[in-house]
């Protein structure tokens, strides 16, 4: 059989998702929203292939085994079981982001998978099974199912846990990229700590649920203003909190701090740029169209800032038409 190929796109929280309350249906204890970007994208490809005794996974042109491929299978035993199927499948997947970059993140790569797997095993999902489907790998790869910004409902059971578009004034984002060094702490191993050992985090998930609320209305309003506002605001609730635990964890670095700082300074220079972070030392800076220029330019300035890019809202998973390959991996081309 041949090859079924999607493309999905990382997506940056505004309201973060951080904590589960059931680990292995990936039910988050508050609902979340995100922007999905046009950039960064991950393509994948699933074939089903007779007599192949184990799924076999190709990253970023390389083969994998142990944990990525396990749990790229476990993933892919769940659609599967969905399908009343039983054969394996050799995936392929080339992230577009610079490993540096910080954005080689799950939630485009099960996004991915979710979309291309769901079609090679011949489950016919829409567009909320799908987003579910994706939910299973990754929590936030719920939310790359949708185009521009996507709210997750949190949900109370598997059914009940999607994320679906929300209307949205037109967005953007500047990524500031300080260190492109791997995670100390893994964000899945971190939430957990956190759910574990944070005095805190009952008024994380009652200011994470009162924030979602005042967010997906000035989403509808078309209120920039206070959208960047609570951006920013819930971030730094999310780093206070996860530097509440025990031991403590500290993602963002001083020229994070910096960042932020500057993206201050751009708001008394009457730039409306409002600054995030997920689980790393990056800045992602939400920015209205006419004000990416401005923002760049300034956070590029910085010293220790090692890449500035600015990106746009971008679709949903996708398949891709028949014949649309897996492109080489970066770095695997002839070209340096
Ligand atoms: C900080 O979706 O990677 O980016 O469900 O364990 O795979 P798992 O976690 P993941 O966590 C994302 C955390 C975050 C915030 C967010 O994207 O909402």
């Amino acid at each position: 059989m041949s090859a079924v190929t999607a493309r999905a796109h990382p997506n940056i929280a505004l309201i973060k998702y951080w904590g589960k309350k059931d680990e292995e249906l990936i039910l988050p204890v508050a609902g979340s929203l995100s922007l999905t970007l046009d950039a960064f994208a991950t393509t994948t490809s699933v074939e089903l292939r007779e007599g192949l005794a184990e799924d076999r996974l190709e990253l970023d042109g390389l083969v994998r085994d142990g944990e990525q491929l396990a749990r790229v299978s476990a993933f892919l035993d769940h659609v599967r079981s969905l399908a009343g199927a039983s054969g394996r499948a050799v995936v392929r997947s080339v992230n577009e982001a610079p490993t540096a970059a910080g954005l080689a993140s799950s939630a485009s790569g099960f996004a991915a998978l979710a979309m291309a797997a769901s079609a090679a095993y011949g489950l016919d999902l829409d567009a909320r099974g799908l987003s579910r489907l994706a939910r299973r790998g990754s929590g936030s790869a719920a939310r790359s199912l949708v185009d521009g910004v996507a709210v997750w409902h949190a949900g109370t059971d598997d059914e009940s846990s999607y994320a679906e578009a929300v209307p949205a004034p037109p967005m953007g984002m500047v990524i500031a990229t300080v260190d492109g060094g791997p995670k100390a702490v893994s964000s899945r191993e971190a939430m957990r700590r956190t759910v574990q050992t944070s005095p805190y985090f009952s008024a994380w998930v009652s200011s994470t649920e009162d924030y979602l609320e005042r967010m997906v209305t000035a989403c509808r309003a078309g209120d920039f203003t206070t959208i960047g506002q609570l951006t920013e605001a819930h971030a730094l609730r999310m780093h206070a909190l996860i530097a509440s635990t025990e031991p403590p964890i500290r993602y963002l670095r001083p020229r994070s701090v910096e960042v932020f700082d500057a993206v201050a300074g751009l708001r008394e220079d009457g730039v409306e740029a409002w600054a995030t972070a997920d689980a790393g030392p990056n800045v992602a800076v939400l920015v209205q169209p006419q004000g990416a220029a401005e923002t760049a330019a300034r956070l590029a300035a910085i010293v220790g800032v090692d890449q500035v890019r600015v990106v746009g809202a971008g679709p949903g998973a996708h398949l891709l038409p028949e014949g649309c390959e897996v492109p080489p991996a970066p770095g695997t081309g002839t070209q340096e």
